[in-house]
Parts: C-alpha cells; sequence; structure tokens
C-alpha cells in the first residue's frame, strides 16, 4: 500500500496482505486483511504509531523511505502482537535514535518476543503525552483489548484516535476510508467475535473511558478508517451491551443422517415459533461466522452423534470455542443420536463451564428418530421459547 496523506503531515504507511486467508494458524480471513501503521509529522519531532507485520516489513520501510522520513523519533507500540510490532526491529536498526514508546507490559512482551533492547524504550503511564511540537499524543491505556497490554494513541489536535485492533476489522482494501459500511460492519463485527469478544467486560470499560474524548477519526490498525466514528462505536456499544437476540444457534455434525435429521426437525420447530435459527454444519462452516453468530444470540443446541462414547471432535471443537469465547449466551442444549450409549452429555455440558447458560433437557435418542424423539424436539422447541419469553428476550 502507497504512503497516502490522511490529513496534513500524517500519512497512513501500512501495507495491505491481499492474500492471508489465516490469523493465528486458527481464524479464517475471508477478506485478508491489512497492517495499517502511521506517520506523524509534528513541528518538532516525527512518530511512527505501530508497524507492520515483518513478512510485509520491506512495504513500510520504502513507504518511509518514499517520504523522505530521516528521523524517527518515536516509535509508538499500542500492542505487542507482532502483526503490529514486527517490523520495530527493523525499524530500529534504519532509525536508531527512535525511542519505542508504549506501557510497562509490553516493554516486557517486545523485550521477550522481539528482544528490543530496553535502552530502547521510554516507558509511558496512563495519560501521559508525548509533544511533536505542533501536535501532542495522549497515551490512553486500553487493556484487553485483547491483551493485556494495549493502549490507544489520540492525537489530541487532530481529535484522531489510533487504536490498534480495537475498531478494527480483517479487510483488505485499496480504499483508505470506510465505504460499504456493511461490509465493514460485518468484517468488523466478525473480528470482535473471534478475539475480543472473551473481553466483553473490559471492552465496555474502555468504551467508557473514551466516552468523553471529542474524536473525529479512528484510525485502526486493521481494515478502513472511520470518519464517522460513531458509526463503530455505537456498533462495539451493541456487541457488548448485555442484550440477547431471540435467536437459537445449532453446530451440529451428522456422521449417518440420524442427527442431521433431529437438527432439520428441530429448526423447523422453533421457526415454527417465531425464533431465528442458525446452524452450522461443523465439516463445511466458516468457524468465524459461527463466532460471529455467538455475539447475539440467545441459546445455543449442539447436535452430535456418538463416536468412541463421546461426542464427535468436531463437536467438541464447537463447545470448546463457544466455550472461550464467552458469548452472552443464556440457555443451552443438546440433539445427538448414539448407537450403543455413551457420554456425551456430560462431556459436552461440562466444557461450558466459562457460560452462564441454564441447560435444556436434551434430546439424546437411540438410532435414525422416531415419532416419539420428534415430540421430544416438539418440546425441546417450547422449552426453548418458554425460556426465551421468561427471560424478556421475546
Ligand atoms: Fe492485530 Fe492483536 O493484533
Amino acid at each position: 500500500m502507497a504512503a497516502k496523506e490522511i490529513k496534513t503531515n500524517i500519512f497512513s504507511v501500512g501495507a495491505i496482505d491481499w492474500d492471508r486467508r489465516l490469523f493465528d494458524e486458527l481464524i479464517p480471513l475471508p477478506d485478508g486483511t491489512t497492517y495499517n501503521a502511521y506517520l506523524i509529522k509534528g513541528s518538532q519531532k516525527t512518530a511512527l504509531i505501530d508497524t507492520v507485520d515483518s513478512p510485509k516489513q520491506d512495504e513500510l520501510i520504502d513507504n518511509l523511505k518514499r517520504l523522505k522520513i530521516e528521523k524517527i523519533d518515536y516509535l509508538i507500540a499500542n500492542h505487542a502482537e507482532q502483526d503490529h510490532s514486527g517490523a520495530i526491529p527493523r525499524v530500529l536498526a534504519i532509525y536508531p535514535e527512535a525511542k519505542v514508546v508504549t506501557d510497562a507490559k509490553c516493554e516486557t512482551m517486545l523485550m521477550d518476543m522481539l528482544l528490543v533492547p530496553e535502552s530502547k524504550f521510554l516507558q509511558i503511564k496512563d495519560r501521559d503525552m508525548v509533544s511533536l511540537g505542533d501536535k501532542t499524543l495522549e497515551f490512553i491505556f486500553a487493556p484487553w483489548v485483547h491483551w493485556p497490554e494495549t493502549m490507544l494513541t489520540y492525537l489530541k489536535e487532530e481529535k484522531i484516535l489510533f487504536p490498534c485492533d480495537f475498531f478494527g476489522s480483517h479487510l483488505a482494501s485499496s480504499k483508505l476510508y470506510v465505504q460499504d459500511k456493511y461490509k465493514v460492519y460485518e468484517a468488523a463485527k466478525r473480528y470482535y467475535a473471534e478475539i475480543m469478544m472473551p473481553f466483553r467486560t473490559n471492552i465496555k470499560r474502555n468504551l467508557e473511558k473514551i466516552k468523553d474524548l471529542p474524536i473525529d477519526m479512528i484510525a485502526p490498525s486493521h481494515g478502513p478508517i472511520h470518519s464517522e466514528p460513531e458509526f463503530i462505536i455505537n456498533a462495539y456499544k451493541d456487541w457488548t451491551s448485555d442484550d440477547v437476540k431471540n435467536e437459537v444457534l445449532i453446530p451440529f455434525v451428522s456422521m449417518h443422517g440420524s442427527t442431521k435429521k433431529l437438527v432439520d426437525y428441530l429448526v423447523d420447530a422453533l421457526i415454527e415459533r417465531g425464533i431465528t435459527v442458525k446452524p452450522f454444519n461443523l465439516t463445511q462452516t466458516d468457524i468465524g461466522e459461527l463466532a460471529m453468530a455467538l455475539v447475539d444470540a440467545a441459546s445455543i443446541i449442539i447436535g452430535s452423534p456418538t463416536v468412541l462414547t463421546g461426542p464427535h471432535p468436531s463437536a467438541v471443537y464447537a463447545a470448546y470455542l463457544a466455550n472461550a469465547l464467552r458469548p452472552k449466551l443464556k440457555f443451552a442444549s443438546l440433539v445427538g443420536s448414539y448407537g450403543w450409549g455413551g457420554r456425551m452429555v456430560d462431556i459436552i455440558t461440562g466444557m461450558l463451564t466459562n457460560l452462564k447458560v441454564e441447560i435444556v433437557e436434551p434430546v439424546i435418542i437411540k438410532g435414525y428418530p422416531k415419532k416419539e424423539d420428534l415430540h421430544a424436539l416438539e418440546r425441546l422447541a417450547d422449552a426453548i421459547l418458554e425460556k426465551h419469553k421468561s427471560a424478556g428476550i421475546v
């Protein structure tokens, strides 16, 4: 991505990763991503906010050279994760006078992960400021977005917030600013779901912390820049609220069709009761879609056959993921089939210890669903509707 001026003497100097399709060898990136870095030239000092993932460091360095940057005084590290910090050693090698400005936790992490020498750091505290001459950077600690050391940088004179991952989206685009709001909303929600939802309470606290800050622009370190900040701030308020929707997610896997029949029947039964249903066939689903659906849903019903006396490993993965992401779910249940017995219910419900869910009576049947099994599914759908009503969701 060629360097672009976003305001006078403020440049976007990061890189677009069009081809990346997996993050942390885990999270699908259907739209690629960007690693945004920002260069701010003050009347006296120059600052670089965040860097890029190390495979893309040449692009960052090329952009700095094209802008004829001869000296960087401050390298602001909002977050230690390598997709933003990976090029710090290279930048320091080219600009040896630069001080890495960050908090104590991030400093330790960068020393451990990137072997940055302690002498290179300028450690700051919450709400400390650094002057670039005619521009002032304020640092706002915002822990657990999504690591413990995360902070935000605020450019006071221009009212620009540089929040790194916070408010970002994995979306490769040559457009610098948000244009297709729906597309950005979906990508940002997916990103929130995958890495920030487990820290919902901390995120709410951080939203509160910036609520009185005048913000004209949010320039995150992934995806497009928000020139209408309230759009993404309001989305985060909604996602982190305590509200859930009248929705049931059904992640399922079926080996010989019995569990599939149960799921198909249950989907129809729930729809008939006015409940929104989102089934996810775990052999095909993009796990990010499931994570995104977990942001709002009131209930989850996991569907699994019995394998080696327990749940299918794909169902175990879904249960593990739902538990780890700590969504706002209020109710959970299980449907499935077995041939000669098993401990499916105990194993799956025992995996949901992070969730404050009430378990609704599961429907576990022997072999292919029979008439009485379908009646049991009707009762499960009734029970879910009643639970949603009693929780004030319907
Ligand atoms: Fe984009 Fe947490 O790194």
